[in-house]
């Protein structure tokens, strides 16, 4: 096995420098998403020589710190989120980067007065007038943001570039997500937003483009004539946590489905791309979202399920309460916490193969995989033997908590006789190339520094996302569910999950 490193024959890289300098400016600067995602990976990038020195941080919240509180703050909480052990020297090139300015995200002067700070900071670190603003806020936010940016002359590209990140979640349905692409749209291109979608941040994840596209083996079989069905699992053990307030309101079908499991979705579906320049990347997943085949409002009910899950007991975390015993939860809710559905994809490659997708809250384990099963093989050679019952072939991309490929196949148990049984060929990441643990914000914050918006969602694929989970909604928000809650924590989800499968003749992979 190769060795992993620079020098190593088996890996084929493309040059990687310093990002761009610029000072990154984060909106929320002294939150939860900063502290425990942000600033790490920003020290990660550090750590790898991936910061240029021109570099400077700008934290902007409500809180009353100057730029030593701030650090002060970030010293004390930080590094029990850092991926990797903190070197001192390291850290203190990291810290004198870091300032802050306290701002009311709603008072058009303070931005007057981040804008002078702005051109302090960046003359003091020489990074030049381009200014990445991540807004990690909450949502209603947003909006507000941009738009005093504007008109404090911060968007502006006459000089130097203008960028914003923004988190998820992007909308709460079709018409809200057009309303703030249209209102961030009269203040910014298109090229200057970048709508965050961690998911595209997992190693796994942007593995998936270069298994497809960097492999020739696959692509043959990778349609309708081979594929019998794709499975798409996002499980989770925990709970709601501390977001019970945005949860109940969200439900797991607006939390996870338009956003990561339609990220995973268009990946594995797409066309190829004419390159890997963000824009060719972004239409063939657009296509896919497109080609989805629209569900009708009476279909809904058949074929997509909700799911609710009540009191029960997890392997590792004992008995945990149910759903609408959470704090800050309705104890009457009728928030889902699960939904498994059916979709069609409808175009030549894919047409008449079934995705089924799952996602869920306080499920038996944590898993996100991705399962491609192939037909069977055909039986002329194999009739009268027990190959019949051998589950077909299938290709498995496990994105979480371990990270590789498999692939199921039957091999013949040694000894006379006919006998089969099913074996694996399996790749794990951390035996090839060794595990550096990292928060998933790494790439993404430095392809945002250096202009690269393929890891990031575009307009038009956001609102395809809501316009597919859009009927949905209407039909759950108008029929409220009849038995909630209805699986046990700690189980697979309701039974009609199962059975949404069943109806087809398959059933859900055993995680
Ligand atoms: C977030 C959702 O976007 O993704 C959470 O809001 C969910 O509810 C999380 O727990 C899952 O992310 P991951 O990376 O742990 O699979």
């Amino acid at each position: 096995m190769a060795e992993a490193g620079t020098g190593s024959p088996d890996i084929v890289q493309t040059p990687r420098g310093p990002a761009a300098p610029c000072v990154l400016v984060i909106f929320g600067g002294s939150g939860d998403l900063a502290q425990r995602k942000l600033i790490p990976a920003l020290y990660n990038l550090a750590e790898e020589g991936l910061l240029p020195e021109q570099f400077a941080i700008v934290g902007v919240g409500s809180t009353d710190l100057g730029d030593e509180g701030y650090r002060e703050r970030i010293g004390d909480t930080v590094p029990r989120h850092l991926t990797k052990a903190c070197d001192p020297e390291r850290w203190r090139w990291f810290s004198e980067r870091l300032h802050y300015v306290q701002a009311d995200f709603g008072d058009g002067e303070a931005y007057e007065a981040l804008a002078r700070r702005l051109e302090e900071v960046a003359e003091t670190f020489h990074t030049g007038p381009s200014f990445l603003f991540y807004l990690a806020t909450p949502p209603t936010f947003f909006q507000t943001i941009i738009e005093h940016l504007g008109a404090a002359g911060l968007t502006r590209q006459d000089r130097g570039w203008r960028r914003v990140i923004i988190e998820k979640p992007f909308g709460r349905d079709l018409d809200s997500a057009r309303e703030l692409n249209a209102a961030i749209g009269e203040i910014l291109d298109e090229d200057q937003i970048y709508r965050i979608d961690h998911y595209l941040g997992k190693e796994t994840v942007q593995n998936i483009l270069v298994f497809r596209f960097a492999n020739g083996i696959f692509e043959p079989i990778w349609n309708r004539f081979y594929v019998d069905h794709v499975q798409i699992t996002v499980a989770e053990t925990v709970g709601v946590e501390t977001r019970g307030r945005y949860y109940d309101r969200a439900g797991a079908l607006r939390d996870m489905v338009p956003n990561h499991l339609f990220q995973l979705l268009s990946l594995i579906a797409m066309e190829p791309p004419n390159s890997f320049d963000a824009n060719a990347v972004r239409d063939e997943k657009a296509k896919i979202l497109q080609g989805i085949q629209p569900i009708g409002q009476e279909q809904v009910l058949h074929r997509v399920i909700r799911g609710q899950y009540g009191a029960g007991e997890i392997e590792g975390l004992g008995e945990v309460p149910g759903y609408r015993g959470e704090s800050e939860v309705d104890p009457a809710s009728a928030t889902e916490t699960h939904v498994a559905m059916k979709l069609l994809v409808d175009n030549w490659r894919w047409a008449d193969v079934p995705f089924y997708l799952r996602t869920g809250k306080r499920m038996p384990r944590r898993v996100t995989e991705i399962a491609i099963q192939f037909k069977r093989a055909p039986y002329v050679l194999f009739r009268d033997t027990p190959v019949h019952h051998l589950p077909p072939n299938q290709l498995l991309i496990r994105i979480a908590p371990e990270e590789g490929i498999s692939l199921r196949f039957g091999a013949k148990v040694p000894g006379p006789g006919l006998r089969m049984g099913n074996v694996e060929m399996d790749f794990a990441y951390a035996d090839h190339f060794g595990s550096s643990p990292a928060t998933g914000y790494e790439t993404l914050l430095y392809d945002a520094m250096n202009g690269d918006a393929t890891l990031f969602q575009r307009a038009d694929s956001v609102e395809l996302g809501w316009s597919v989970i859009q009927p949905i909604l209407d039909v759950w928000g108008a029929l409220p569910p009849r038995a909630f809650p209805n699986y046990a924590a700690g189980t697979w989800g309701p039974w009609e999950a199962d059975e949404l499968l069943g109806r087809d003749g398959r059933a859900w992979r055993k995680c």
